[in-house]
C-alpha cells in the first residue's frame, strides 16, 4: 500500500486500464456541505437511524421521517457538485468502461454530469409508493400533516434504502459486475462499513483489480488498497486526473 505520492506505476496504471469502477459514499459530498453519517459530526451522532430509516419508523411516525427527509431533500437541493463530482465527470470521459457506484442519496453525481451511476441506497429527489413500490414525481408536501397517497391508496415514501431493506436488485447486479470486471478500482469518501456496498471493492480486489482509496482517514479497507490517499476527494481526485491529463501530452 502507498500513501500519497502518485507513482509512476499508478500513472501507467491510469494511462491503460480500459474499465474502471468507482465507489463513492458520503464523504464526497462533505466538501458540497452534505453532512456525512459517521464521526462526531455525523448524522447518526445526532440522530438515531431506527426512529428515522428503518420500515419500523415510517410505518410508527411517517410524518417524523417524511419531515426529515424532506429537510435533507431542501438541504442537498441547495447545494452543488464540487470538484470531486466533477473529477470522476472527467473520468468517465477518459475511460472505455465507466461505471460510478453510489451510496449517496443527493443526487449529486448525476448533477455533475456523471451517467453510468449506480445508486446502490437510491436517490432523495424520488418519491415511490410504500406499498406498490410506484414512482410518484409531483412534489410532497405534508400539509395538514397529512402522508399523501398513491392511487393505490398506500402512502408515498422517500426513494431511498432503509436500514434492513433490500437494496434494488437490478442495481446489485450491476455494480458487482462493474466491480469484478474492473482493471481498476477507487473507493471515495466512505467508511467503508455498510454492506454489500462494501462488499464491491474486495469483490474487485478478488477479481484482480488495482485497488485505490480516496479517503480523508484510514478504514478497514485502507489494508487492502494497493494505493491510499488520505485528504479531500475534491482535492485529490482532480489531482489525479490532472497529473493523468499532463502525462498523456507527454509523446
Ligand atoms: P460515512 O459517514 O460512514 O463515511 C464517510 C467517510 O468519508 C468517512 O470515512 C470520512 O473520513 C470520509 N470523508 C469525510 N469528508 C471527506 C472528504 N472531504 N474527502 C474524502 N473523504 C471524506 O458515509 P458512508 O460510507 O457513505 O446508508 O456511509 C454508508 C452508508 O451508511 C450510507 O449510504 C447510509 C449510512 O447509514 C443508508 O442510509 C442505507
Amino acid at each position: 500500500m502507498q500513501m500519497m505520492e502518485m507513482s509512476d506505476e499508478l500513472l501507467r496504471l491510469m494511462r491503460t486500464a480500459g474499465k474502471v469502477a468507482v465507489l463513492t459514499g458520503a464523504g464526497i459530498s462533505a466538501e458540497s456541505g452534505v453532512p456525512t453519517f459517521r464521526g462526531k459530526e455525523g448524522l447518526w451522532s445526532k440522530f438515531r437511524a431506527e426512529e428515522l430509516a428503518t420500515v419500523e419508523a415510517f410505518m410508527n411516525n411517517p410524518q417524523l421521517v417524511w419531515e426529515w427527509y424532506l429537510h435533507r431533500r431542501e438541504l442537498m437541493n441547495r447545494v452543488e457538485p464540487n470538484p470531486g463530482h466533477q473529477a470522476l465527470v472527467e473520468m468517465e470521459k477518459i475511460f472505455d468502461d465507466f461505471t460510478l457506484i453510489t451510496q449517496n442519496v443527493d443526487d449529486l453525481h448525476r448533477r455533475a454530469g456523471s451517467e453510468n451511476i449506480v445508486e446502490l441506497h437510491g436517490n432523495i429527489t424520488r418519491n415511490k409508493c410504500f406499498e406498490c413500490g410506484r414512482p410518484y414525481f409531483n412534489e410532497i408536501t405534508l400539509e395538514g400533516g397529512k402522508i399523501p397517497c398513491c392511487e393505490c391508496g398506500g402512502r408515498l415514501r422517500p426513494d431511498v434504502v432503509w436500514f434492513g431493506e433490500l437494496l434494488p436488485e437490478g442495481a446489485l447486479d450491476r455494480a458487482f459486475a462493474a466491480s469484478q470486471r474492473a482493471e481498476l478500482f477507487f473507493t471515495v469518501g466512505t467508511s467503508a462499513l455498510v454492506h454489500p456496498a462494501a462488499s464491491m471493492p474486495i469483490a474487485a480486489k478478488r477479481s484482480g483489480a488495482c485497488l485505490v482509496e480516496v479517503n480523508l482517514e484510514p478504514t478497514p479497507l485502507t489494508e487492502l488498497a494497493d494505493y491510499a490517499f488520505h485528504g479531500k476527494s475534491g482535492e485529490i481526485l482532480p489531482h489525479l486526473i490532472e497529473r493523468l491529463t499532463d502525462d498523456r501530452k507527454v509523446p
